[in-house]
């Protein structure tokens, strides 16, 4: 199926977020990384601002950042009218309102829509999908995966994660996913068989707490590394 931007509600977080989520050390942001659905976040121009090597995949930039930018603008109002609804569900103490969390993401955007240009034009910004990621094996040191595996269980199969998991694992040496929670909030139901298939195959896992949570209760991330 053709992946079309009215259903698309582009929302992206910030560099710091990321750095929480991930536990991302200095030494880690010196590698070569691989974000995996990106779209709006402001990681891939602000780490590239600081010098590091980051490379993100997303359908969603299959479309210019005219075409993006309307489409924040599109789903913006609805995106925090349901936060707003929904608010018990999330954690307020460092983003205090969905108010500020509505400045907080626009200004991410905001970094994103400003380098989408030059960072196409670098090839820091590649159209793509998983199960499939168009590099060679280990070209990247880290791959990440934010708020795309494990929150969309109820939309995404258990053997779509576990190719999108392998695929990762074959471009890079170590991957890390946050959140493990679904969209309901509650743990995915795919997170056993998928530590017993990796274990199967070879590799090393680690939950990790983070110091990251908005989601309630989402604040573990997931580490996973060829046996060394
Ligand atoms: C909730 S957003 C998260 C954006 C960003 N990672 C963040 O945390 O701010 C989910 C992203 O996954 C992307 N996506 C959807 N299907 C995908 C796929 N098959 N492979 C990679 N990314 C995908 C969407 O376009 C969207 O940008």
């Amino acid at each position: 199926m053709a992946f079309t931007l009215d259903k698309v509600v582009p929302w992206g977080r910030t560099f710091d977020e990321y750095i929480a989520m991930f536990d991302l050390s200095d030494d880690d942001l010196k590698q070569r990384i691989l974000g995996c659905g990106d779209g709006p976040a402001a990681f891939n121009a602000e780490l590239t601002r600081r010098g590091g090597r980051v490379i993100s995949i997303d359908p969603v930039y299959a479309f210019d950042c005219e075409q993006i930018s309307s489409r924040i603008a599109e789903t913006y109002d609805t995106v925090l009218s349901q936060l707003n609804q929904n608010r018990e569900d999330y954690v307020w103490t460092s983003i205090t309102s969905v108010e500020e969390l509505g400045r907080i993401r626009m200004a991410a955007m905001g970094s994103f829509l400003a380098d989408y240009e030059a960072g196409t034009d670098e090839g820091r910004y590649i159209e793509g999908e998983l199960p499939t990621l168009p590099f060679e094996n280990e070209s990247f040191e880290l791959a990440l995966s934010s708020h795309f595996l494990f929150l969309y269980s109820a939309h995404l199969s258990t053997d779509f994660h576990l190719q999108a998991l392998q695929e990762m694992l074959r471009v890079a040496r170590e991957v890390r996913v946050f959140p493990l929670l679904a969209l309901d909030g509650k743990s995915s139901p795919y997170m056993e068989e998928i530590l017993k298939y990796l274990h199967e195959n070879g590799f090393d896992t680690e939950i990790r707490c983070v110091s990251y949570e908005f989601q309630q209760g989402g604040n573990e991330m997931l580490v996973i590394k060829g046996k060394s």
